[in-house]
């Protein structure tokens, strides 16, 4: 658990908080000086540079390493991708829906997630929507749902939506008891607590640096279980996809034996200079810390808001990152906090407050106090 004065000294990277309450990083993390360092590094080496790719090349490979690293995978089981979705599409590509066509999935997942899926129907993929029962999809209905025909069960680590925290290895038990494949979407977990993938033993993983890895926009990575590399062909390719990026062989596709084959063209140069001091300022600050820090504002903040008599939309076991409050009118709400120096985010009927290793005692008092006069704008509990 960070002390007082070490959670000071982490706000001190970040220049935004010192004129908002920024609880905004389910949509954007904060930028922080080490992130700006990075950005200049890049800008020097194109500038100093005529040649610079064999040095971009060596950050690229060291970002895939250092991210490897950080959710317990090997380096060659990871492709440096430049979206989510991008990272999601070339496996979704792979597959075959033949005996097996099944895909389930909850109602809670991100949009990309159930469109791109969706967009396999022509090729016989049979999507499966699953319900939420109050804000949640109990493990209950993947078990119902998972069968001998299901192909795959991409599955939220944690909702955008509400904030509600999927069982990962129950649901991975029923998805592989089943035979059927599972891949989780980490986007809204990823840097606020230590990540294994192995131990969660999924197949697939995906995330982006944009949001809790405190990165910029335009890059994200996947994992590929080494096991499944091998036998998944995507139809989509690349030069990167390659074995030899620079054999510049136009008449042959010669697949690279590692994830790197899921990649789709050069990678964003920029976003992986400023995304390696990201992840090593969160390395650095330890990730259990980060977690520990992140717990005790979310629950916090879900209890104050319990006590102002507003509707959550979290279940109390997600300990954050997002915390999801129901509003009645959340245009107005949005627009009031925001005047109030508080920054969230919207979505449908919730308004979202995103909890960071940033954040302290000071923002989530802030946020309630602000919320102990917008009751009008909000739903009771
Ligand atoms: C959980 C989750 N998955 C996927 C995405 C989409 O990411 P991308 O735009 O990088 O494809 C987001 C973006 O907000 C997200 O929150």
């Amino acid at each position: 658990m960070l002390t007082d004065d070490q959670v000071a000294g982490v706000r001190a990277n970040f220049p935004i908080l010192q004129e908002k309450t920024y609880l905004y990083s389910c949509s954007q993390g904060a930028l922080s000086y080490a992130v700006v360092a990075g950005l200049d590094d890049y800008v020097a080496s194109w500038r100093t540079s005529t040649a610079p790719w064999d040095v971009w090349m060596g950050a690229y490979e060291s970002l895939r390493v250092s991210f490897a690293r950080f959710i317990n995978a090997e380096p060659d089981e990871i492709a440096i991708i430049n979206s989510a979705s991008g990272g999601i599409n070339p496996i979704a590509s792979a597959l075959h829906f033949d005996a097996r066509d099944g895909v389930v999935m909850s109602e809670y997942e991100f949009p990309t997630m159930g469109q791109i899926w969706l967009a396999q129907q022509p090729r016989g993929a049979r999507v499966r929507f699953l319900d939420g029962v109050g804000n949640a999809v109990p493990v209950e209905a993947y078990a119902r749902a998972i069968d001998e025909r299901t192909r795959i069960v991409p599955l939220t680590q944690l909702s955008f939506l509400n904030g509600s925290r999927s069982d990962v290895p129950a649901i991975t038990r029923i998805a592989h008891d089943n035979g059927a494949l599972v891949f989780l979407d980490g986007y809204q977990d990823c840097g606020t607590r230590p990540l294994d993938v192995k131990a969660l033993d999924v197949d697939f993983f995906v995330t982006g640096t944009l949001k809790y890895l405190l990165g910029p926009p335009g890059l994200g990575f996947l994992y590929v279980k080494r096991a499944l590399i091998d036998s998944l062909v995507p139809t989509m390719s690349s030069w990167f996809a390659q074995r030899d990026i620079f054999a510049f062989d136009t008449r042959h596709l010669d697949l690279a034996p590692s994830a790197r084959r899921f990649e789709n063209g050069a990678p964003n140069i920029p976003s992986i200079y400023g995304a390696a001091p990201a992840l090593d300022l969160l390395t650095r600050v330890g990730m259990e810390n980060v977690a520990a820090q992140i717990e005790r504002l979310a629950r916090t903040f879900l209890d104050g808001a319990k006590a102002l008599g507003i509707a959550t939309k979290t279940p109390a076991s997600s300990v954050g990152p997002l915390v999801v409050l129901r509003a009645a009118d959340p245009a107005a709400a949005l627009a009031q906090l925001t005047e109030r120096g508080i920054v969230v985010s919207t979505r449908m009927d919730g308004v979202r407050f995103a909890f960071h290793v940033y954040n302290d005692m000071a923002d989530v008092h802030a946020a309630l106090n602000a919320l102990e006069g917008m009751q009008g704008l909000m739903v009771s509990a």
